[in-house]
């Protein structure tokens, strides 16, 4: 066992798990942060997804050891005052999602595509998004609430 200090949604959370664990693991099953999800555990769904520095990361293929010194955002980190995200809403009023079991993946891959692209078209939506797997098959929901969430107000600093 090796002890670390993650940086995860602005907080410093020290765990104890061998170095190799998946950083997914260690999220939901030492640190209770269970919205992110764990669906193939091979990398080919990113349900798992999560924000490093910035950017979308599998936590099922990233060594909790090679997170430990990223910024690690989760789905708990994207709301602020109590209030979700432009993209969380965005999904929320869209209706995208049936099981939610890709859910967290698909609003952490958005936020940081609109951190890049703030108004991408609906082919750059779906060609950032082409790992993101969702088996109820609400693609064309998940697609407009991007696009809602591009168009929100509100986004700005906050997707
Ligand atoms: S659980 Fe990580 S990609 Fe599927
Ligand atoms: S809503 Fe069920 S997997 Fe996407």
């Amino acid at each position: 066992m090796s002890d670390f200090v993650l940086k995860v949604n602005g907080a410093h959370l020290h765990v104890s798990a061998p170095a190799e664990e998946s950083l997914l693991s260690v999220l939901r099953d030492r640190l209770n942060l269970t919205g992110t999800k764990y669906g193939c555990g091979e990398g080919q769904c990113a349900a798992c997804t999560v924000l490093l520095d910035g950017e979308p990361a599998r936590s099922c293929l990233t060594p909790v050891s090679a997170a430990a010194k990223a910024n690690i955002t989760t789905v708990e980190g994207l709301e602020q005052d109590a209030k979700l995200s432009p993209v969380q809403q965005a999904f929320v009023d869209e209706g995208a999602f049936q099981c939610g079991y890709c859910t967290s993946g698909m609003v952490l891959c958005a936020t940081a595509l609109l951190r890049e692209t703030p108004h991408p078209t609906q082919e750059q939506i779906v060609t950032y998004m082409d790992g993101n797997l969702c088996r109820c098959g609400t693609y064309p929901r998940i697609v407009a609430a991007v696009q809602r969430a591009s168009q929100s107000p509100a986004k700005a600093g906050g997707q």
